[in-house]
């Protein structure tokens, strides 16, 4: 043992200081800099951290290279000076070897426990391939489907995206220090701090316009939810938010998050977003960028394009314009992190570990049940689901029906595609006696011909992995070109049509919902996607997952989220005249192979002060003749404000699990929390008066109780 910092009994604090006090001016500005794929620059990487040490690595197909790995943290830990571990970065989204569905599709199961356990498994597979800290979960609100990075999302509500943004840093970091410092969990980083998925015309790294009021009340909350839960790290996005970029805003970076929401990790720039600030024409140069992103707060530079921070921060320091104190804090702030990840205790990957905890039975499973969860039953007309197991020919249609790589979504690196079934493949291993014939072709002249001698039809449209996630941005939510065409034309032969989606968004389903019998919604579902989406169609699985956003019904309508504000002039929706205003399908909303009914709706007491609680309860049965899942929702509408609150927000969720004929009573308590809001003062408060509440399946319920603040 080299020196005190190294005892793991002391505090934290305590280690970081010690540590701070040996160190050179270089050696805390190499702690700054996280820089890209240190096997490209095998040899550089090596005398680097030999030199002054590095902050971090962002790893490129890391299980390749687990030997090299250890060997940069060998030179780590016994040839650089004061032997600080490198931290080991990379993008671990909806899973590493097993692959979950996106993060939309998980937020479509409204079930924190999947959630949490879809990022243990990640996490899990991840470190034993040596990553110490992924750039997830992304908590950005995302109103805007053509925002490709709306697949990376929670959805359009606050409420949910919160409660699933702490479910995802549960999974990932685990619920204790011990947790995080041992060998199943990695680092969080919620991101991107803030506003990002608000760009202008749902173009990626566009600028956006958010009042500060609704900055606090609809996108700082998950992030608070995040910080709450533990994340250690928080990533600044590219974008420039009210006229300043995030990453060189003092306000947002240092004002909001790290004071006012009292985060105490590192904050983390997006790839290249300090340099950015030279072509977002703020900084003159790279020293300037670099000055301006630390000042404001961010700690760490994910290097892209060149550094700002190690190679120019020591002259600011020299001139007075950068303190010591401020480097002293964000370095410090990265050692704790570093600290709390156990990673001076062992930075060394154990190299067998990977074929132990890779795609095992048991996460497989999980991964099979978890995006069963996921697929919203959007439609079922004349109960056309379940199809009967006993069917003779199935014709199995569309771009997608043969296609593996699409089904695993944007943003995953190290998975195997050939582990995924094609839906083909799938519906056939589920109807083992059915001839299944497959038509991808969509210009394919016998694909009428196959479906008019088949017993049902599955049409598998939607979209490819590559069609949404960064960067990759829509102007039009219509199907691609041929797909509505083939869904209208295959209905004209009577045969039971079900249309299944694969996509990274809520697509425009208007013109294919008249046509499809049955319509399942499946994102992009993941490594046993398929195998989950065949036991719904064949009734081994009731659906229950629902919208986590609203799916519009034109492109037109968007931004759209069903949290509006009440509407002035008429008191009726603002209108198009060639466009429907509300939603094809609203948030909230899916079906099941059974039925549930509401009734009984109580506020129990009916008046309370403001920082009392009232329960909200309703009687919920399934009126259907299967057992099945209801997400039972709250919704408030808190009646009159001193500002333009919403019409209605989420407040509560639960899965309810009932048999047929069975009814429970379900009940739901709100306090503070969920009846304050952010007023003009900055300050969260719950104005008396009265509040509505309504109970239900998705965000139109209609059974409506009301209850009183009194002050
Ligand atoms: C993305 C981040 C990601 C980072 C590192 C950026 O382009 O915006 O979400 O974590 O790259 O891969």
């Amino acid at each position: 043992m080299k020196t005190g910092y190294k005892n793991s009994k002391l505090p934290v604090f305590r280690r970081v200081e010690d540590l701070l006090g040996r160190m050179t001016r270089d050696e805390k500005l190499a702690q700054l800099h996280l820089i890209m794929n240190p096997l490209e620059e095998y040899e550089e990487s090596k005398r680097m951290i030999r030199e002054n040490g590095v902050g971090s690595f962002l790893l490129y197909r890391p299980v390749l290279h687990l030997k090299e790995l250890n060997e940069l943290q060998r030179i780590a830990a016994k040839e650089s000076r004061l032997g600080i571990p490198v931290l080991h970065g990379r993008d671990v989204i909806h899973g590493f070897r097993t692959i979950f569905p996106i993060p939309l599709g998980l937020a479509a199961t409204w079930d924190k426990a999947a959630i949490e356990k879809s990022c243990a498994i990640a996490a899990k597979e991840a470190m034993s391939a040596g990553v110490h800290w992924t750039f997830a979960p992304m908590v950005d609100i995302a109103r805007d489907p053509r925002w490709g990075r709306i697949a990376e999302s929670f959805g359009e509500d606050p409420y949910l995206c919160s409660i699933l943004a702490a479910a995802a840093v549960f999974g990932i970091q685990g619920k204790t220090a011990k947790d995080l410092a041992g060998p199943e969990h990695i680092l969080a980083c919620a991101k991107h701090y803030i506003g990002y998925g608000a760009a202008e015309g749902g173009r990626d790294y566009n600028t956006a316009e958010i009042s500060d009021n609704t900055l606090r009340n609809v996108y700082l909350p998950p992030f608070q939810a995040a910080i709450k839960a533990g994340a250690a790290t928080v990533m600044a996005a590219f974008h420039d938010l009210n006229g300043e970029p995030v990453s060189g805003s003092r306000y947002l970076c240092t004002g909001l998050l790290k004071e006012e929401c009292g985060f105490e990790g590192f904050i983390v720039s997006d790839a290249g977003s300090v340099y950015n600030m030279i072509n977002q024409r703020v900084a003159r140069d790279k020293s300037n960028a670099g000055r301006i992103a630390f000042n404001a707060g961010v700690d760490m530079e994910m290097v892209e394009g060149g550094s700002c921070f190690r190679n120019y921060l020591g002259e600011w320091i020299d001139k007075g314009v950068v303190s010591e104190e401020r480097l002293d804090d964000a370095v410090g702030r990265i050692l704790a992190v570093k600290f709390r990840a156990g990673l001076f205790e062992n930075p060394y990957i154990d190299t067998g570990s990977a074929k132990r905890v890779f795609f095992t039975g048991y996460n497989r499973g999980q991964a099979k049940k978890i995006a069963a969860q996921s697929i919203v039953l959007l439609k079922n007309d004349r109960d056309a689901l379940p199809l009967p197991v006993k069917l003779q020919k199935i014709a199995v249609v569309g771009p997608l029906a043969d296609k593996r790589r699409a089904l695993l979504g944007s943003w995953v690196l190290d998975q195997k595609e050939e582990d995924t079934q094609t839906i083909s493949e799938a519906v056939a291993r589920a109807c083992p006696g059915a001839g299944v014939t497959t038509v991808s072709d969509l210009l394919q002249d016998d694909l009428f011909i196959r479906i008019k001698e088949a017993d049902a039809v599955i049409a598998a449209v939607g979209e490819y992995h590559r069609r949404s996630g960064e960067h990759n941005n829509v102007s039009s939510l219509k199907l691609a070109a041929g797909q509505e065409e083939l869904i209208e034309r295959a209905a004209l032969f009577g045969k039971p049509l079900v249309v299944v989606v694969f996509a990274g968004r809520p697509l425009d389903l208007s013109r294919i919902s008249r046509y499809a019998d049955a319509l399942l919604y499946a994102w992009h579902p993941g490594s046993l996607g398929a195998a989950a989406l065949a036991d719904i169609l064949f009734g081994k699985v009731n659906p229950q997952a629902r919208c986590p956003v609203s799916f519009p019904s034109s492109t037109g309508q968007v931004p759209l989220h069903y949290s509006h504000k009440s509407w002035g002039k008429r008191k009726r929706p603002p209108r198009y005249l060639d466009s429907p205003t509300s939603p094809l399908y609203p948030f909230g909303y899916g079906l099941s192979y059974t039925r549930f009914s509401y009734s009984a709706i109580k506020a129990t007491p009916s008046k309370i002060k403001p920082r009392e609680k009232v329960t909200i309860s309703a009687k919920v049965t399934n009126t259907g003749t299967r057992a099945g899942v209801e997400t039972v929702q709250c919704y408030i509408q808190d009646c009159l404000t001193s500002l333009t609150r919403p019409a209605r927000e989420l407040k509560g969720f639960q899965k309810v699990r009932l048999k047929p004929g069975e009814s429970k009573k379900v009940a739901f308590r709100l306090g503070f929390d969920e009846l304050s809001f952010v007023g003009l003062d900055r300050v969260r408060k719950v104005e008396p008066g009265t509040f509505k509440a309504w109970i239900g399946g998705d965000s139109m319920a209609g059974l409506e109780c009301e209850f009183e603040v009194i002050a």
